[in-house]
Order: structure tokens, then C-alpha cells, then sequence
């Protein structure tokens, strides 16, 4: 049965803001659309949520820790769409245990919108995976008949890879005022498969739109391209129509120290330098992508992607 009521987490945050986008230009497809969302953010951010309440979502405020009000929210509901953020991805666990008592809730898609937490053996240790591991190992537990999972695996999304962490530039990243580069690898030429925000956004409602046994009860592993930061840098050159001060390359090896040291300075962004890692390893890259299962939605391009950050960076 397709989706037709759904409830969204998280709807109000980055990633969130642009599936819930995505969902309202298809509204007149679904019945329902409901967002739970913080006390907190129903006061910081009321005029956005009068805006949605314009489109037709309702809006449910409440503390998700507050079982009385989850299965409240969950009545009616046949799929429920999480993007919360990484601080409360251990809040899903209750979250998936109502979805699976509940008598109408029938599809349950987790925060993930990232790295493939389960790309190879090796993933099982990585640090960053162990909470989305975690909520995986619970919702795959339960069974089928009381839920249906799908994991919209995108990778990293294009324009966070394209911005350095502040104060580990090396890490990779392009700084246009600057006209300065750090490309990952040897010569920045492995490849990366990318996930622009709006297209994970459309890579979402395809997935809801076309369930079926290619994209339920599995992770579903989706981009907008497959490039390198050699081509990268090489289109921020096309379109700046000049060569830039600085390129430099952090090799892989470097990068793993620069993890190492970052995971024991407890830097708040060392997840980031191992994901960084990660997707310098080719954790990105698949046979397969699953674009073609859900319908080969619409994508962006580089070309798009460095035209919107050259755009974004003139207007500061
Ligand atoms: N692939 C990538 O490059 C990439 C980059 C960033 C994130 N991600 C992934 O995308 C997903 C969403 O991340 P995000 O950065 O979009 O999230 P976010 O903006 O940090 O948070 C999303 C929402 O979660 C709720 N929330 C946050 N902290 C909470 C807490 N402690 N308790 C309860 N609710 C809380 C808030 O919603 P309300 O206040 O409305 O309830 C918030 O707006 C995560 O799985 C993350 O790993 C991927």
C-alpha cells in the first residue's frame, strides 16, 4: 500500500527542512501530513510552522520522549519519517518500539541520510556508525509483519563536503574568497558519490512514492553524481575562469592521522574528519546505485552544485 498519512521528526531541522520541502510539492498526493516538533522549536521558530500550517501540515507539539504523545501522533499514521539530528538519534529506539505496537503504522524510515553504516565489515567499528547500528539492529528485530524499514542512504550531502571544518582545513574543502583548495587523496582523484540537500529531499519522497520489495526492508543507496575532488576543483576553476592560489592534497594517510589525533583532542568535528576518511576510501561508491529503483528522479549536477556555492559564498 503506498504511503498516504505521514509523520515526519525532525522536519524542522537541516536535512528535514528540505525532505518535508520535497513532500509538500507532491501534498496533494497524501492525505495526511504531520510533523512533531519541540516545545523549543515551536516557540524559535513559530512563523516557519504558521507557514506549514498554510500548506497543510499539521503541526504536532510535543517532548518525544513523551510516549502518551507518540501514540497519540501515531494514530492514523501509516509511515513515519525520521531526520533527527545526531544528539538524538538513541531517541528513535522508543520511537521504533511504538511504531511496531502501533496498529497503524506500517513503514518506518530511520535518520540516516549519510555514509552506508554497514558498507563493510570494517563499518561495524567505525565510531560515528554505532548509534544508527544500533537503531538498525532493533527495527530489523522486529518483525516484518508489525513494520516495514527503508534506509535512504545518500552519502555525504555535496555542499557540507564542499566546506572545510574550521580549524581542520585539512580535512579537505574548497575556500572560494581564498581561491583555496585541499583536495582528499593522493592527487584527489578517488571518486565520491555526492547527495545535494534538495535532492535528498526528492530522493526521499521517490522512495515513499515507489515501495516496493527493491526499496523496503533494506538500505536503499542513492546520489546525485559520482565525482572526485580533482573534478571538482577543476569545475570552481572553469567557472571562475581562473587557476586558484592554492591547491594542496591531503593523503589519505594523513588524513587517518589527523582522525586519530582529533578522536583523542575530543574535537567536536572528529566524526566528521572519519567520515571524511571514510568517504576518501570509496565507503560511497557501489555497484549499483538505487536511483533506478525509485523511478530515476530528477538529480542535480556539479556544474548546479559549484554554481550554487560560487553564488552562496558572492552573497556573504
Ligand atoms: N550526509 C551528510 O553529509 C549529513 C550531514 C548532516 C547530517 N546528516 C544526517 O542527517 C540526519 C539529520 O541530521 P540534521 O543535521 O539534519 O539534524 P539537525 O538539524 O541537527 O536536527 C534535526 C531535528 O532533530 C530534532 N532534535 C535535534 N536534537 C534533538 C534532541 N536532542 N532531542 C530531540 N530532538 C532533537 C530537532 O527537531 P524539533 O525541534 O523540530 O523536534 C531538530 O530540528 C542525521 O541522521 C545525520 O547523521 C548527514
Amino acid at each position: 500500500m503506498s504511503p498516504k498519512n505521514l509523520l515526519l521528526f525532525g522536519a524542522t531541522g537541516t536535512i528535514g527542512s528540505y525532505i518535508l520541502d520535497a513532500i509538500l510539492s507532491a501534498r496533494s498526493q497524501f492525505d495526511r501530513v504531520a510533523i512533531f516538533t519541540s516545545p523549543r522549536t515551536a516557540e524559535t521558530k513559530a512563523s516557519a510552522l504558521e507557514k506549514l500550517k498554510a500548506q497543510n501540515v499539521e503541526i504536532i507539539v510535543g517532548d518525544i520522549e513523551d510516549e502518551e504523545a507518540i501514540k497519540a501522533a501515531y494514530v492514523g499514521i501509516d509511515t513515519v519519517i525520521s531526520a533527527l539530528g545526531r544528539t538524538a538519534l538513541a531517541q528513535q529506539i522508543p520511537l521504533i518500539n511504538l511504531a511496531a505496537a502501533s496498529k497503524d503504522v506500517n513503514l518506518f524510515l530511520p535518520s540516516e541520510y549519510g555514509t552506508d553504516i554497514a558498507y563493510s565489515p570494517k563499518s561495524a567499528n567505525e565510531k560515528p556508525h554505532q548509534l544508527k547500528l544500533k537503531v538498525r539492529a532493533l527495527i530489523e528485530s522486529i518483525p516484518r509483519e508489525q513494520l516495514n524499514y527503508s534506509y535512504v542512504v545518500t552519502g555525504p550531502f555535496a555542499e557540507m563536503y564542499l566546506n572545510s571544518i574550521p580549524g581542520l582545513e585539512e580535512a579537505g574543502g574548497w575556500n572560494v574568497k581564498a581561491q583555496k583548495a585541499t583536495l582528499l587523496g593522493d592527487k584527489g582523484e578517488d571518486k565520491v558519490s555526492l547527495t545535494t540537500m534538495k535532492d535528498v529531499g526528492t530522493l526521499v519522497l521517490a522512495a515513499i512514492q515507489s515501495t516496493s520489495s527493491a526499496t523496503l526492508n533494506r538500505p536503499l543507496c542513492v546520489n546525485s553524481f559520482t565525482t572526485t575532488p580533482a573534478k571538482i576543483q577543476a569545475e570552481f576553476e572553469r567557472q571562475t575562469g581562473t587557476a586558484w592560489k592554492s591547491v594542496s592534497f591531503t593523503s589519505l594517510e594523513r588524513l587517518r592521522a589527523l582522525e586519530t589525533e582529533a578522536w583523542e583532542k575530543g574535537h567536536p568535528a572528529a566524526t566528521g574528519v572519519t567520515l571524511r576518511r571514510i568517504w576518501t576510501e570509496g565507503g560511497t561508491l557501489y555497484e549499483e546505485r538505487g536511483n533506478g529503483v525509485i523511478g530515476e528522479p530528477a538529480v542535480m549536477g556539479l556544474e548546479e552544485v559549484v554554481a550554487n556555492e560560487l553564488k552562496r559564498v558572492s552573497s556573504l
